[in-house]
Parts: C-alpha cells; sequence; structure tokens
C-alpha cells in the first residue's frame, strides 16, 4: 500500500476550535477521513505534535523509509532551521515533501510572510483550508501514475 506522512506542527491539534474564523471548525480527524476518502488505497497516516524534536524524529522516519510527507509546520515554519534541516534531507533525496498551510500566511501579520520551510520544500500549497492538504495529496497521487 503507498503511504504519505500527513504531519502537523504546533497547536494544529486544536484545530476545530482554535481560532475557527482562521482555520474553521473541522478537526484533525476530519482532515484524516476527507484523505481517507481521497485515496482509499492510500495508507494516510495524519500526525500532529506540539514537538520540534518529535516531528523530527518524524521527518528522519520518512527520509528512511523513502514516504513522501504533506507537512503543516504551523509556527515552526517561521522559525525552525532545524525543522527546515530534516525536511531539507527529504528533498535532498529526491522524496516529495509539500508545505501546507490552511491560512494564507502572506495576507497576515508580517512574520508569517516568510518561511524557513519553503526553499527546501517541493511544493508549497497555502490558503484554501483543508484543500491545500487534498491538494497536496492529488499531486501525489498524479506523481504516482
Ligand atoms: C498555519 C499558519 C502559521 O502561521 C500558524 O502559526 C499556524 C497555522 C496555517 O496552517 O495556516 O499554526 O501553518
Amino acid at each position: 500500500m503507498k503511504r504519505v506522512l500527513v504531519l502537523n506542527g504546533p497547536n494544529l491539534g486544536r484545530l476545530g476550535t482554535r481560532e475557527p474564523e482562521i482555520y474553521g471548525t473541522a478537526s484533525l480527524a476530519d482532515l484524516t477521513n476527507l484523505l481517507t476518502a481521497d485515496a482509499p488505497d492510500w495508507h494516510i497516516d495524519v500526525r500532529q505534535s506540539d514537538s520540534e524534536p518529535e516531528l523530527m524524529g518524524w521527518l528522519h522516519e520518512a527520509t528512511d523509509a523513502k514516504t513522501p510527507v504533506i507537512i503543516n509546520p504551523a509556527a515552526f515554519t517561521h522559525y525552525s532551521y532545524a525543522l527546515r534541516d530534516a525536511v531539507a534531507m527529504l528533498s535532498g533525496a529526491g522524496i516529495p515533501v509539500i508545505e501546507v498551510h490552511i491560512s494564507n500566511p502572506h495576507a497576515r501579520e508580517e512574520f508569517r510572510r516568510d518561511s524557513v520551510i519553503s526553499p527546501v520544500a517541493t511544493g508549497v500549497i497555502a490558503g484554501f483550508g483543508f484543500e491545500s492538504y487534498r491538494l497536496a495529496l492529488r499531486y501525489l497521487i498524479t506523481l504516482d501514475n
């Protein structure tokens, strides 16, 4: 079975109740259901952590297993060089890693306009709510066909 790791950074475990005017009212469980319905023959492994080392461990795991990754690094997007280096190992090994955001960070506060992850990601999709993740998955499915 084809696999994809869908990694979510800090505070995204609160989706559903966190600033619903920005992030909507759906939860990570809803996201898992959506993605699973989109790709029933894929193993969609949705994970969330508030911890930088845990996210890095998962990126290392994906690098070793050559598993494509969809990642919403959340606030780590804007300052985590450690996460960036882990993403660079994946993309550098030719494994697709797609950065996604629910909101459009460019249309928000100034500090959100910079992503230290984007330069080493395979691609970036932002601003479409959960559709950002679905579009990223669609790309991986297209690559596979
Ligand atoms: C986010 C945007 C980030 O700036 C923010 O820190 C998040 C969520 C998004 O999905 O829109 O936590 O990554």
